[in-house]
Order: structure tokens, then sequence, then C-alpha cells
């Protein structure tokens, strides 16, 4: 699988981090991703053989086609797209001022139209990869939120289950070449989830595995995702068994 080439966005830590670190285990060269400089993230690439970096502000939707283009040039093909990166905002639902049309904009932005326009542009090397005998693949990586009425605020979530929405008629749209999927986690404990602590608390005492999941359990997933090569348009809930109770 060496020639194999994963972009992985939002990779510079937390979950994506996971998931680069994960996919160039199974030996794809990985396309870190962030919004940081390449001089600043160096030390990322230490230890992932054939790696590179490439930053890009994804709340400027229109730098998905440059990201794209530069890991073309970097590594000459793409086999796996991972829309890991993820923007949130966090105030109660009940809270409808707060919900400013920025937000929605942002949350619309970062979440579902950047992941579309990375498709969008990724279709042909996708598509490319699928003649070299095996389908492309796409994880979208969205929250338990989207699937039930819960989490950060309701334009995180909406933003969410529409990237949800949005693995199904692509993988309906884009098969057999390409297959499209979505992780749906709960409560991970990242930079992203630090300082809320009522979600902590709701998973270490009512979530079955009673603890959030680590960012490598996700990327286990992701791993799983990209290893097999017959499902597609599966929204896979990683919660820890929250969403039973
Ligand atoms: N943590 C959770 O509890 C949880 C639960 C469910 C779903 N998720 C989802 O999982 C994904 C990863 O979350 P995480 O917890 O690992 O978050 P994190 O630790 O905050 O990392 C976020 C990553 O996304 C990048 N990013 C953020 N905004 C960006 C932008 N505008 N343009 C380009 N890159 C941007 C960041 O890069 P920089 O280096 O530029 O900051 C960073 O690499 C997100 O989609 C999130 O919604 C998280």
């Amino acid at each position: 699988m060496s020639d194999r080439v994963a972009l992985v966005t939002g990779s510079t830590q937390g979950i994506g981090a996971a998931i680069a670190r994960r996919l160039a285990k199974e030996g794809y060269r990985v396309a870190l991703h962030g919004r940081r400089s390449a001089s600043e993230m160096a030390s990322l690439l230490t230890g992932l053989p054939g790696a590179s970096y490439h930053a890009a502000d994804l709340e400027q939707v229109e730098s998905a086609g440059s990201l794209v283009r530069d890991v073309l040039a970097h590594h000459g093909r793409l086999d796996v797209l991972v829309n890991n990166a993820g923007a949130v905002a966090r105030f109660p639902h009940a809270d409808l001022k707060a919900a400013t049309p920025a937000v929605w904009r942002r949350m619309m932005d970062v979440n579902l139209i950047a992941p579309w326009m990375l498709i969008t542009e990724a279709e042909t090397a996708l598509r490319a990869s699928a003649r070299t005998g095996r389908p492309g693949c796409i994880v979208n990586i969205g929250t338990h939120a989207g699937v039930r009425p819960k989490g950060s605020s309701i334009p995180y979530a909406v933003s969410k289950a529409a990237l949800h929405h949005t693995t199904r008629l692509l993988a309906l749209t884009l098969g057999p070449d390409i297959r499209v999927n979505c992780v749906a986690p709960g409560l991970v404990d990242t930079a992203m989830s630090t300082g809320w602590e009522a979600a902590y608390e709701l998973w270490n005492t009512k979530s079955p595995m009673r603890r959030p999941a680590k960012p490598d359990d996700i990327a286990d997933l992701v791993a799983a995702f990209c290893r097999n090569d017959y499902v597609t348009g599966e929204i896979l809930i990683a919660d820890g068994g929250l969403n039973l109770t």
C-alpha cells in the first residue's frame, strides 16, 4: 500500500493527528493539514514516512482547491480524503440570539461547505485511484449531535447533520468508484472539548463505556472504513453507547 496517499484535514492535533498517525502506520503516505505554517508544524512529520504538511484556512472555502492541488502536486495521487477539520460553537440551545448569522455561516462554511469543496476538487483523483484496483475513499467526521437532538449548539449540530446527509447522497452519487462514509463521535478528549465539564460528567457516569473516546478510538474506525472496499453511505456513531441511554 506504500504508494497510496491520504489527505487528513485538521491533522495538527486531536482526532485528525491520531488519524494521520494511524493511516501512516497502515502504509499510507499522509498529507497533513491545518491553518498553521509548515515551519511551525515541521515536527508533526517526524516518524511518518513520506508525509507532507499543507496549510489552508478552510473557513475561506475557496482554499479547498489550492489544498487539493498542493497535495496532488506533492504526491501525484490521492486515494483517501478524511474530512476531519471542524469548527465548534458552544452555547445553550435555548440561547437563540447567540446563533447569529456569523456563527451559522462559520459552522456551515467549515463543517459542510469546505468538505463539499474538497470532495469536488478531489473527485477526479479519487476516481483515478479506483482505476488502480480499489475504490477511492472519503471519510467525513460528523458528530452524534448530528443524529440526536444534542450537542454544543444548534448551528454546530445542524452543520454536522447536513454533512451526514451529504455522506449518504454522495455515496449514492459517486459509487462504485468512490465510497463515502462518516464517523460520528460522541465526546472525544481533545482541545475542542476541554473544559466542557457537563459533557465529561455525562460520559463518565451515564455512557455504558463510562468515559469519553480517545482520539485513537476514532482513528481506528476511520482506518477500518479505509481498509474495507465495500461499505458505503454509513454513519457510524462512536459515543461509547451513550445513545442507548
Ligand atoms: N472533540 C470532540 O468531542 C468531538 C466530538 C464529535 C465530533 N468532533 C469533530 O471531530 C473533528 C476534530 O475535532 P478535534 O476534537 O480533534 O478538534 P481540535 O483538537 O480542536 O482540532 C481541530 C483541527 O481542525 C483544524 N481546523 C479548525 N478550524 C480550521 C479551519 N478553519 N481551517 C483549517 N483547519 C481548521 C485545526 O487546525 P489548526 O492547527 O489550524 O488549529 C485542528 O487541526 C471536528 O470535525 C469535530 O467537529 C469532535
